[in-house]
């Protein structure tokens, strides 16, 4: 490629909070960007793609805070985890970084500077809701009370589950913290505001111009035009993020330095890179592209604030902002009771990760629609499109050419036409992977597949073959084969770059890119064929399932003392509450159980000689001699349940997340075994 049509290519995917892990629904946006930057590569262009781990606010602080942990040391875990699962899925960045860096220090503070010397930042008093006990102003979703519309119980400070309506946490009756439970007061404190509205002019001209954001996306965007307004970027110490000059115990909120975490981690990668300069790609005048993939959820985000901030601060916007949507799995929102809320790394145990990026590849297109990943048509699709298809061809045609054609192939191509039609599909197929119409492209590619399989079973080499006289042409048609799965391997390679590799060593290539597909390969000498793909069998699928279904009993163990995200259950009427007997109850002897990790076993004294044998899961927070002659408050008419180590006969109330902080109920003063808890 000449250098006059060699682009400079920037592209970023979403960069993942540090306080959760990587899980399918995120795959899908680092396999779409990841798809579309190989393609970049594959075609010659000088294209990075960079990434890092969202690290600060309060989540991430309260989180590290639980494990006992400073914030740094979490993120640090954290940013490994998310690496690996990322390498897991082959997923290649050219740096992946983290928003708590110097580098994004160092910007974030420098933007911020330049926006206030242009004069697009203002402060003001407001008043927020403060946890008397933590000393910490609460953001929204750290307070919980009861919904003022409609009266539900236990609703977030922004929203209402129930009935959908969105105010202020001060609004919120009977407002409690989800940090201490305590009752939050009002508390006045100063804000810095960035004046959105100020960018009325220039949004509306950005959005409208060149194909900056997708046309469903313009629509929405006018509307949220009409109701500009300032943008709170100031957060309160105790936060985790990074202090704004000039303003003690002031920090950015975690959403300024985000995106500019984007241009961090690209610093980052040209200190490191010879040749590679920033500026090149961010001055205003540079005529390098830069393109966001995003997620639906954070258009908001990407498509005005950022922009605003950019062009506020002197420095170029972005060449385009590409939302997706979500993927649901088999027809319905990611479920962890389901096992369908899928994390990277227990994909990872039981699949290729060559099969989802290909499935994922032929449902997406360049729409922000959601599509659904049913767990039965991937592993279908995945066997008959890869396997029975695509490595097929190389499978039935490698045999004879090594065994009965000294591992050459032919030096004539026979079928030359055919040929011709899979080299002439180049300029089609790029064009949609360049307009991200992975799906489209997928399809043509498989239609291609299709094709070379009926010419090799119309020509039945394995019949050409047995014969002296035919075997010369079974030899053209196993050799034409084999150079139909270059070309078709060479068209899939930014999906399935493992397959491409394997492909590489298998035909003796030098490098696939998208330039080489067009090589012929005639008199040439090739590898022994190895097994390239194997069938995914649903019980690895299920196995996963299985396996997400564990997760969620670890993850239960992880949860903080007060659970956020763990809605009140369905309401019951007095009725369901009675034919509850809670008792109190003596803990006559509490022993462990050989080859349980959670389990106690309880023998429970009722009084009047009644005892009951319960299997708590306590053993994380109490030894049983610690137990032992203590006082709890059961359910005692709890149906007997038949468990692992014995029967169950009634349950141990107590309180807390679990692992260390579970408390049982310690009524001492004046119980007697057998006493009604009312
Ligand atoms: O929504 C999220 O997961 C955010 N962590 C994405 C940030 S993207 C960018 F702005 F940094
Ligand atoms: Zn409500």
């Amino acid at each position: 490629m000449t250098s006059s049509n060699q682009r400079k290519i920037l592209v970023t995917s979403a960069l993942p909070y540090a306080n959760g892990d990587i899980h399918i629904g995120h795959l899908l946006e680092y396999v779409q960007t990841d798809i579309w930057v190989r393609f970049q590569k594959s075609r010659g262009h000088n294209c990075y793609y960079v990434c890092a781990d969202d690290t600060h606010g309060t989540p991430v602080m309260l989180r590290a805070q639980k494990e006992g942990k400073t914030p740094e040391d979490f993120i640090a875990e954290q940013q490994a985890n998310h690496e690996r699962d990322f390498a897991g899925a082959l997923i290649e960045f050219d740096n992946f970084y983290s928003t708590h860096s110097p580098e994004s220090k160092e910007l974030t503070q420098g933007i911020y500077l330049k926006l206030k010397e242009q004069g697009h930042i203002s402060s003001k008093t407001i008043n927020q809701l403060f946890d008397p006990e933590k000393q910490m102003f609460l953001p929204d979703r750290f307070v919980k009370g009861t919904c003022p519309k409609c009266d539900s119980e236990d609703q977030y400070g922004d929203n209402c589950d129930n009935c959908g309506a969105t105010y202020n946490p001060t609004d919120l009756k009977n407002p409690k913290s989800a940090v201490s439970g305590a009752t939050p007061i009002l508390k006045e404190s100063e804000h810095f505001f960035f004046d959105l509205k100020g960018f009325e002019g220039f949004l509306r001209e950005w959005l409208s111009s060149d194909d900056h954001v997708q046309s469903e996306v313009q629509n929405k965007m006018n509307e949220w035009l009409d109701d500009l307004r300032q943008w709170d970027i100031s957060r309160d110490a105790p936060y985790f993020g990074w202090e704004i000059p000039g303003e003690e115990g002031k920090y950015f909120y975690v959403w300024l330095d985000a995106p500019i975490g984007y241009m961090a981690s690209f610093k980052n990668l040209c200190d490191k890179t010879e040749g590679l300069e920033f500026d090149d790609f961010w001055n205003k005048d540079s005529d390098a592209e830069v393109y966001h993939f995003i997620g639906k959820d954070i258009i908001y985000f990407h498509t005005l604030f950022w922009p605003c901030v950019l062009e506020g601060s002197g420095y170029r916007t972005p060449t385009a902002v590409w939302a997706h949507g979500f993927v649901t799995v088999n027809g319905q929102k990611m479920s962890k009771s389901k096992g369908t809320f899928i994390k990277a790394k227990t994909y990872l145990e039981h699949l290729n990760p060559e099969y989802l990026r290909y499935y994922y590849a032929a449902k997406l297109s360049n729409k922000i629609d959601d599509f659904d990943l049913n767990l039965e048509d991937f592993a279908q699709r995945v066997n008959t499109d890869l396997v029975n298809k695509l490595v097929n061809i190389a499978s039935r045609c490698s045999g004879f050419i090594t065994k009965q054609f000294d591992s050459k192939l032919s030096g004539v191509i026979s079928e030359p036409q055919l040929l011709q039609e899979f080299l002439g599909a180049s300029d089609s197929i790029a064009e949609l992977y360049e307009n991200r119409e992975f799906g489209k492209a997928i399809k043509q590619i498989m239609a291609l597949a299709d094709k070379a399989n009926v010419y090799i079973a119309e020509k039945e080499p394995w019949k050409l073959v047995k014969n002296e006289a035919t075997k010369e042409e079974a030899h053209q048609v196993c050799s034409l084969g084999l150079n139909l799965f270059k070309v078709l391997v060479t068209y899939l390679a930014p999906v399935l770059p493992k397959l491409a590799e394997k492909t590489q060593v298998f035909l003796s290539l030098e490098n696939i890119n998208w330039a080489s597909a067009q090589e012929i390969l005639t008199d040439y000498e090739i590898n022994k064929f190895k097994p390239m793909l194997q069938r995914i069998e649903m019980k690895s699928v299920n196995a996963m399932v299985e396996a997400s279904k564990e997760d969620l009993e670890a993850e239960a163990e992880k949860k903080p003392v007060v659970e956020l995200s763990d809605p009140i259950k369905k309401e019951i009427q007095f009725g369901d509450f009675d034919k509850i007997d809670l008792r109190i109850a003596k803990i006559a002897k509490a022993e462990h159980v050989e080859g349980a990790d959670k389990l106690l076993k309880l023998q429970l004294d009722l009084g009047e000689g009644v005892t009951k044998q319960v299997f708590a899961g306590i053993k994380s927070a109490y030894a049983p001699e610690d137990l032992q002659g203590k006082l709890t408050v059961m359910v005692a008419n709890l149906a007997p349940r038949k468990m692992k180590f014995g029967m169950s006969e009634g349950m141990v109330l107590a309180a807390g997340p679990g692992g260390k902080d579970l408390w049982i109920l310690n009524p001492e003063d004046g119980a007697r075994p057998g006493m009604r808890v009312k």
